[in-house]
């Protein structure tokens, strides 16, 4: 793929707006699509909001946020994206979702686009056995905050053209991130390791041994992690944690991956974290 080839990001939630900014500040043109033009559009302010953030840290100048946000495009329907190279879609974590805007996706690419999903637990493999083409599928998995974590772990399915595997590479490297190519398993090596230690901080809480503030400070300033479990928690998103857990649990029948109870209660009452302004902390913006 060449420099000026253009990139479209299905699904412009958390994962997919920091993987827009990514993209974009890679130098490449990218289109934005989601289930209607008003949550393209937040998307797209979402990218405005991280650039602007990168700024007032010192990471960009003005004129190279404005130059980013001029490569961010959001569109109201999927047509709009036929000429994309790369599609990457990040939208909620359900097999039956993903395959199903990935063969609409199909539908009006090339037959030579390359299709990339950033599930966090699904099986690539069979994500692929759903499509006209499953050659030319692959995962792409971001650490949130996407823009930011240089970590991407690249699954190929079992049917992925290995030239695709090369490409997907050299895309990644080309964000300026580390790309590290994994077999397709439930939750590759990140989810894997985390999800049963955030079951297990939560189970703490449940438990009362401690509150999420001194739970967040064994593991920062006990354990040298840079994050609090549970700060990290609300950057994710409770729903898209509860997603994650239970397949993994689906997939393991292994308890360290099962959801905890509270984690349930805190998304029927809509205290996703961040997104939703509550979570295991609030949040005033
Ligand atoms: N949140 C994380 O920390 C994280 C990290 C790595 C990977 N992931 C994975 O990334 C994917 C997305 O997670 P997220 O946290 O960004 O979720 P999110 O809920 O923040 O965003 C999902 C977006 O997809 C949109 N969407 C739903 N159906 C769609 C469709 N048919 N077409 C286009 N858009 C559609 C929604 O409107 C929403 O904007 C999931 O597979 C998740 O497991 C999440």
């Amino acid at each position: 793929m060449s420099e000026l080839d253009t990139v479209a990001v299905l699904g412009t939630g958390t994962m997919g707006a920091g993987i827009a900014t990514a993209v974009a500040r890679s130098g490449r043109q990218v289109l934005l699509v989601d289930t209607a033009p008003d949550r393209a559009l937040a998307g797209r302010r979402s990218v405005a909001d991280t650039l602007a953030t990168g700024v007032r840290r010192g990471n960009l100048t003005a004129a190279e946020r404005d130059e980013t946000l001029d490569r961010v495009r959001p569109v109201s329907s999927l047509p709009e994206i036929a000429d994309a190279a790369v599609v990457i879609e990040a939208v909620p974590e359900d097999l039956e979702v993903k395959a199903e805007v990935l063969k609409r996706v199909e539908q009006v690419c090339s037959s030579e686009v390359v299709l990339h999903t950033n599930t966090s637990t699904l099986s690539v493999t069979a994500i692929a056995g759903r499509l006209h083409r499953p050659d030319r599928l692959i995962g792409t998995h971001y650490c949130n905050p996407a823009d930011r974590m240089r970590l991407v772990e690249v699954a190929p399915a079992r049917q992925s053209d290995p030239a695709v595997v090369q490409q997907t590479v050299e895309f990644v490297r080309h964000l300026g991130k580390d790309p590290v190519v994994l077999k397709d398993t439930p939750g590759l090596l990140t989810n894997y390791l985390l999800v049963p230690f955030e079951n297990d901080c939560v189970r703490a809480l449940e438990a009362g041994w401690a509150t999420a503030e001194e739970i967040d400070l064994a593991v920062t300033a006990g354990a040298g992690f840079p994050m609090g479990v549970f700060r990290l928690l609300d950057l994710v998103g409770l729903d898209v944690h509860r997603a994650v857990s239970m397949s993994l649990y689906d997939q393991f029948h292994d308890q360290r991956f099962a959801p905890p109870p509270l984690v349930a209660r805190m998304v029927a009452a809509g205290e996703l974290g961040r997104k939703s302004g509550t979570g295991f902390y609030r949040y005033e913006d």
